[in-house]
Parts: structure tokens; sequence; C-alpha cells
């Protein structure tokens, strides 16, 4: 890694907070200032097989109940979690040289949260919620557009209501990794793991 002018910031124990979700949230206050698109993150699932499924997701929710993504409950991803609700989110801020590796169970958001976030999106993503079926063959870009101007009929003068098929996923974490790059390759990496009552404990690990 090799931007300039930044100086890493090295991990310590005795600094990083003992609750990883408020150490999360100090990363990102530090991460808005210097990526463009923060709430970018890998999410990985993996179907009934145990054969891994890795993607970008936009991160929309998180608070001390977990991580939300949003997207369609008919996915590859979505028939993932159906078979295995598990998934690991993997966020990387390059210029601070900073991963951060999250594992946990899965659950779907409620419904009041899925519409809430639905209602937020431009009129043309709500369109395009209805008119895609993700992930699934299509045989052409025009059949697409043909779908989109059947949602666009159909909803026109009113408000499009959200898909039941679409809607978050929240990643409640039983794991989290904050890895920091160092010089020579000698990172820092501290994982935390639930403690006994309730808490978290923190292990440094071996770059
Ligand atoms: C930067 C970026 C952000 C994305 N955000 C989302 C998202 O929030 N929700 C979503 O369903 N797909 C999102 N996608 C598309 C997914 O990566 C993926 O193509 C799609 O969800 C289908 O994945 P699946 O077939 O594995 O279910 C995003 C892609 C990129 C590159």
């Amino acid at each position: 890694m090799t931007t300039p002018g930044v100086k890493w910031i090295p991990l310590d124990e005795a600094t990083l907070d003992p609750n990883p979700f408020v150490q999360f949230e100090r990363w990102w206050e530090e991460a808005v200032k210097v990526v463009r698109e923060p709430e970018t993150i890998c999410v990985a699932t993996a179907d009934k097989s145990g054969q891994p499924r890795a993607r970008m997701v936009l991160l929309r929710g998180r608070d001390e109940r977990g991580f939300c993504f949003f997207t369609n409950y008919e996915s590859a991803k979505g028939h993932d979690l159906e078979e295995n609700p598990k998934a690991s989110l993997l966020w990387y801020v390059e210029p601070l040289g900073r991963q951060v590796r999250i594992e946990g169970a899965v659950e779907k958001v409620s419904p009041e949260e899925s519409d809430i976030y639905f209602d937020s999106r431009p009129r043309g993503h709500q369109i395009g919620a209805h008119a895609s079926h993700q992930s699934q063959v299509i045989a052409s870009r025009v059949e697409l557009q043909d779908a989109v101007q059947e949602s666009e009929r159909r909803f026109e003068g009113g408000e499009v209501p959200r898909p039941p098929h679409w809607g978050g996923y929240r990643v409640i974490p039983h794991f989290f990794e904050f890895w920091q790059h160092r010089e020579d390759r000698l990172h820092d990496r501290v994982f935390y793991t639930p403690d006994a009552s309730g808490g978290w404990n923190r292990q440094r690990h071996q770059p």
C-alpha cells in the first residue's frame, strides 16, 4: 500500500474500545473522511453444500443489533441465507490500511424497517426492485428494459410499494477482526470474541 501522506495508526489493545461495535464506529468516522463510498462492504454467504459466494453490497444500517444490507430475498445470496443463515462481512478502507472482518448469524430485518428504507430510495431504484429478478438468467437487456416499463406502467401516478421479495438482512456478529496495515507485513490484528459475561474478549493474532 502506497497511499501518499498516510501514516498507519498502530492498533493498540490498550486504546481499542472493549466494545467492537464502538470500535467499528470509531473507524467508520475516520473512514468517511477519506473514502468516497465507505458503505461498500463484501458479504460472503454459503449454501448448504458449503460453497462460499461473495459479493459487494452497501451497508445501510449499523447499531448494537448488527449490520444491515438490503437486497432481493430471492437472489443467490437470499437462497444461501435461507439454507444457511450465516455470513461474513469484509470491510476494507484502503487509504487507512484497514480491514474489518465480521462473522455472524443472519436474520431478516422487520418488514417495517425494510419499508422505511425502501420508501427512502429513489423511484427508479424502487421500480428496479420490482422489475429485476435478481440473480436469474435473462435473455437480453431489452427484456429487462421491457420489465422496467411494465413496472412503470403498473405504478404510474402512485407510490411504489416494497415488493415482498425485497428487504433487509441483519448480520448479528459473534466475531470481529480489526486489522491494521504496518510496515514489513507486520500488521496488527485484534480479534474480538464473546466472553461468558456478555462482553467481549480481545486477542492479538499474528500477521
Ligand atoms: C459497490 C457495489 C454495491 C452493491 N450494493 C448492493 C446492495 O446493496 N444490494 C444488492 O442486492 N446488490 C448490491 N450490489 C450487487 C451485488 O454485488 C450482486 O451483484 C447482487 O446482489 C447479486 O448477488 P447474488 O447473485 O450473489 O445474490 C452491489 C455491487 C457493488 C459493486
